[in-house]
Parts: C-alpha cells; structure tokens; sequence
C-alpha cells in the first residue's frame, strides 16, 4: 500500500516538474539560436540583446498575470494552459518569417516559462508531505537542469542541419510541450487548493491517496483551519507588517540565486574555456561537464535536503561560490587562464550552486507562506527573481566590456558571502515540517 501511494505521489510530483523541464529548455535554446537568427533577422548586438531577452519579459509577464487563473481556476488547470502556450510558443518562434513575429512567439513563451515557474513548485509543495518536501520541490529544479542539458544537446545535434537549423532547434520543444499537457491529465488538483474552493471531499480523497485516510483527515482539519480566516488573502495583506519578514525572505532568496551569476557563468563559461587554449574549448566537452555536474550536484541536494535541511546546504553551497568565484575572479585578474585550474573552479562553482541556492530557494519560496496567500506571496517573490536574471543578463556584457571579468565575478564573489551571512544569522529552518504547522512558527516567530 505504502508503495503505492509513493508512487501516485511521485508521479504527481514528476509531472508538475515538467514545467520545469520547459522552463530549463526555453531558457537554454536561445543560446545555440543566436549565430544564426542574428544574420536571418539582420540583427546588430543591440537587438539580439532585446530579442534574446524578450522571452524573460515573457517570464516577468507570465509571474504576475498567473496568480489569479491559480487561485481561480487551479494549479493544474492552469498549468495545462501554460503547456499550450509552451507547445505555441516553440511551434511560432520556429516557423517565424519576421522578426516581430519571431519576439512576440517568444514573449509567449516567456509567459509560459513564467507560469510553470510558479505553478509548478507550488503544485509540488501543496500536494507534499512536509517530510518529503524538499526533495519532492527540487525535482523540478532537476528538471530544469535536465532541460538545460537537452538544449545544449539538442542544439549541438542540429547545428549542422543546414539554414533551417535554428528552427529545428526551437520547434524540439513542442513535443515534450504536447506530453505535459497530456500527463496533467492525470494528475489530481492540489487538496489546498480544493480545500480553499470548498470541495472538500475531493481534497480528502487526494490526501488518503498520498498518506491513507487517517492521515488525511487530521491534514485536513489542519489546512481548513489556517483556511478558516477568509477566503484567499490579498495584496495588502501580502505586504503586510505580518507578512513582511516572510515576503523578504522569498525575495532575498530570490535576488541571492541570480546574484550568484549563475547564469553568466553558464553561458559566458564557452568563452573561459576559449581562452584556456585549444583542446578545451570544444561545445560538446563543456555542455557534457558543465551539464553533469549540475545535474549530479542537483540529485546530491535532492538526498539530502529534507535530512540535512535547508540551511546546511546553502551553507556548503554559499562557501563553495565564495570560494571559486575568488579563484575565478583572481585568475581575470591576473589574465593566467592555462592549465584546467579554471575548468575546475567553474565546475566547483556549478556543483556548489547546485547543491544549494539552485533548488533550495524555490523550495523555500514555494513553503513559507501561509496557505491564504501562498499564490500572491510567492508571484512577488518568482517576480523578483526574474526580474534579476533579466537585470544580470542585460548588465553583465556592459560590466564585463567596462571592468573586465575580475570585477564582474568579484562582484557575484560578494553576493555570495552576504547570502553566506544571511542564512547563518536570519533564515529560519523549514525542514520536515507541514505547510500548516510552518505557517503557525514562522508567523508566530516573526
Ligand atoms: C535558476 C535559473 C538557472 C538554473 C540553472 C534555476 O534555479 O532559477 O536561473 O538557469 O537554475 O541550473
């Protein structure tokens, strides 16, 4: 019976992570695009800059408009639309003639993006037992560094195919877009969300498949009394005094994981291999080891998040980017690139982002807010997320041409110590716990 039930919940979780491997996917392909569609659209650097980044304007789009259709509609309802708008998005951006058609499918697939990025952990964390949550949540961090990986890939395999190649690339999304559409056929909705809509049986019945009725019931009666206030709370009370502690944690976890650079070492890491001399540099070696070892850092933290906790993690992890953003950073300082030193300091650098802020801040944005507010508390906090990956992304080649590498990773070196120093003294633990029972300590704590 437990088996079984484990794998109902499993299964449930997987599904809902698929969003993810879209997220990773679309954000990915472009990379691999831009060779081609620069000369295709004849674009200078200015409007590559605009019609790469238009699909993160999708995403900042896609936040703050998915809140609403949640709570109105479902997390798996509107998940199944964000699964057509992802199938959409590839099959337009493929099949563009003009560039304004070519940013605006993209745009639409930032929506899409967007909308997986905060449906898709928050499903996951309402469907969870406390004591399996963080890993369950992290599975769609794997999924995003999973579709990451099959862009690189993917991208690689169909550079070759003559001057359409970029159209291949980007239409490969549509059939796992097509698949996640189908599975969330499948799935049931999330019980707190049917317990805020007042089916209660239906919400009792998901409960007693994932932990058997006894259980379910005494979840139950916990969800509908932390639901018992109001219906679904409001902005202001998202801003509130009472809140606010909370709100910052969200946001700061958030600013933490662009600030990191994460992405700019993802995708300026061809160019340090580059300058590392021949036999280095080529696209599949460093897709295979940037790819591994995210994706292995990534399962480490899953194993281990909800034994160790959170904060152990980020620990580890916020020391380990110290660390190798200071050797990165002293070596564009020094302009000393030979020998595999840096090869080595990046991986360190991924692997320690893996095990830690990757996964863990959304696992903690999609768990610290109160049941009532969960869906508005969280767009805030996925808003600012993105809307620092869209910031990074658009400063770091301007910082990178007027200070150089060494100032640039000095910079994320820094961030990464402040977050060290916030998680020791501010953040609060969250392992292991239910939704309804960490709503009672952090509120009451704060
Ligand atoms: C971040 C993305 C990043 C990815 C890399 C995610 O958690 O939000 O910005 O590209 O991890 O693995």
């Amino acid at each position: 019976m437990k088996e079984r039930n484990n794998a109902f919940l499993v299964l449930a979780s997987v599904v809902a992570a698929l969003g993810g491997l879209l997220f990773g996917f679309d954000t990915a392909v472009i990379s691999g695009t831009t060779p081609f569609i620069q000369p295709y659209f004849h674009l200078n650097d200015v409007g590559l800059g605009w019609t790469v980044s238009s699909l993160l304007i999708g995403c900042i789009v896609g936040v703050a408009i998915s809140g609403k259709p949640g709570d109105r509609f479902g997390r798996r309802n509107t998940l199944r639309a964000a699964a057509l708008a992802f199938f959409i998005s590839a099959a337009g951006s493929a099949l563009a003639e003009r560039l304004a058609v070519f940013i605006a499918f993209r745009f639409f697939g930032g929506i899409a993006v967007g909308t997986a990025s905060m449906l898709s952990p928050m499903y996951i964390s309402e469907i969870a037992p406390g004591e399996r949550r963080g890993a369950l949540v992290s599975l769609n961090q794997l999924a995003i560094v999973i579709g990451i990986l099959i862009a690189f890939f993917s991208n690689y395999l169909l550079a070759g195919t003559g001057a359409d190649n970029w159209r291949w690339m980007l239409s490969v999304m549509g059939l796992p877009a097509l698949f996640f559409f189908g599975s969330l056929l499948f799935v049931p909705e999330s019980p707190r969300w049917l317990v805020q809509k007042h089916k209660t049986d239906e919400a009792l019945s998901v409960l007693a498949r994932i932990n058997g009725m006894e259980k379910a019931r005494s979840e139950l009666a916990e969800i509908e009394r932390s639901l018992a206030k109001e219906e679904i709370g409001t902005y202001r009370e998202v801003f509130s005094r009472e809140i606010r502690p909370l709100l910052t944690i969200g946001m700061l976890l958030a600013i933490f994981q662009q600030m990191t650079g994460i992405n700019s070492i993802m995708y300026y890491a061809p160019i340090i291999f580059q300058k590392m001399g021949n036999g280095t540099s080529s696209a599949l070696m460093q897709t295979v080891a940037v790819g591994a070892v995210n994706l292995t850092f990534t399962i480490v933290s899953l194993r281990l998040i909800d034994r160790w906790g959170r904060k152990p993690l980020l620990i580890i992890g916020a020391v380990g980017m110290v660390v190798s953003l200071a050797v990165i950073a002293g070596a564009f300082f020094m302009e000393h690139f030979e020998g595999y030193l840096i090869l080595v300091f990046i991986l360190i650098f991924i692997a320690s982002f893996a095990v830690s802020i990757g996964p863990v801040a959304w696992v903690v944005i999609a768990e610290i807010f109160p049941n009532r507010l969960r869906s508005k508390a969280m767009s805030v906090a996925i808003l600012t997320l993105w809307t620092f990956t869209f910031i990074v992304s658009l400063t770091f080649p301007v910082i990178l041409d007027r200070l150089g590498g060494g100032a640039a990773f000095a910079l994320f070196g820094v961030m990464c110590l402040l977050l060290l120093f916030y998680v020791i003294f501010r953040l609060p633990e969250t392992k292991g716990k239910s939704l309804e029972e960490l709503e009672t300590i952090l509120l009451r704590k704060e």
